[in-house]
């Protein structure tokens, strides 16, 4: 493995930076690589085939860059796609998401449950296993977003259409007497901020970005892949506009960076 060895994180488009930020916080030396594929963002309405095959096409990507492990930053391409690339990589350490179905029936009180998540994401098999094996026990209430995703790849976290659009989605979750709120899309932990504003104080929020650091942790650990010392900048890719990105990265990772194009 080279030192150069990086952990190269994907996601439909720029959902996946609050993934990254969790990543950055616990592995402060692991050098990493974000592809985010705004050119075919929002997954959520497209079908697997088609996610399945960004998916390769971006890992290859990220492989040829030197990245030693893969993150799918991403709940709706890891229904889709990370079965398929744990069988193309079985050596390579793979991390994908899932709502936290598992944390938010042992926290709730109500026993009521909101997932706001993908079409793609709600209507997969492998979130009607994580239904079966973690919520039994509590009544749970799911909430497709169309249209979220691209407010958030504008950088519209908080504006008045955005307000609206997601009023729409909590507002009936709320009625249902949901006391816990899975954030089951990368991208929505960017509308906390916005959430914590429209739902009361005694409703929790949950997603699962510093679990899924906690595995990539662990992943390069058992693989005797960890990093020491200080981590290379992080480089980023789209497919989609690379200044548009460069415009929102200030907000959403913190810091400016550079943006480059995602060869086709
Ligand atoms: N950020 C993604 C997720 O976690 C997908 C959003 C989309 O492109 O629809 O599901």
């Amino acid at each position: 493995m080279p030192e150069s060895a990086t952990v190269g994180v994907f996601d439909s488009g720029v959902g996946g930076l609050s993934v990254l930020r969790e990543i950055r916080g616990l592995l402060p030396s692991e050098s990493l690589l974000y592809v985010a594929d705004s050119g075919h963002v929002p997954y959520g309405e497209k079908s697997a085939d088609f996610i399945r095959e960004r998916s390769h096409h971006i890992a290859e990507f990220l492989l040829d860059q030197g990245a030693k492990a893969l993150v799918l930053a991403c709940n709706t391409a890891t229904v889709a796609a990370v079965a398929d690339l744990r069988e193309r990589y079985p050596q390579l350490p793979i991390v994908g998401m899932e709502p936290a179905v598992k944390p938010a029936a042992a926290a709730t009180r109500s026993g009521v449950v909101g997932v706001l998540a993908t079409t793609g994401t709600l209507k997969s098999a492998k979130f009607a296993a994580l239904l079966d094996r973690f919520a039994a026990d509590v009544r749970v209430v799911t909430q497709p977003c169309p249209g979220l995703v691209e407010r958030i790849e504008a950088g519209d976290l908080m504006g008045p259409d955005t307000r609206e659009l997601l009023a729409g989605y909590v507002d009936p979750l709320l009625a249902e007497g949901c006391d816990t709120l899975i954030l089951g899309c990368t991208h929505y932990p960017f509308l906390r901020p916005l959430l914590h504003q429209m739902v009361p104080d005694s409703v929790s929020l949950i997603d699962t970005g510093a679990a899924v650091a906690r595995q990539v942790q662990r992943l390069l650990d058992s693989h005797g892949l960890l990093a020491e010392g200080s981590a290379e900048p992080c480089r980023f890719w789209s497919s989609g506009n690379p200044a548009a990105m460069q415009e929102v990265l200030p907000v959403l990772w913190g810091e400016p960076a550079q943006v480059d194009k995602l060869p086709a």
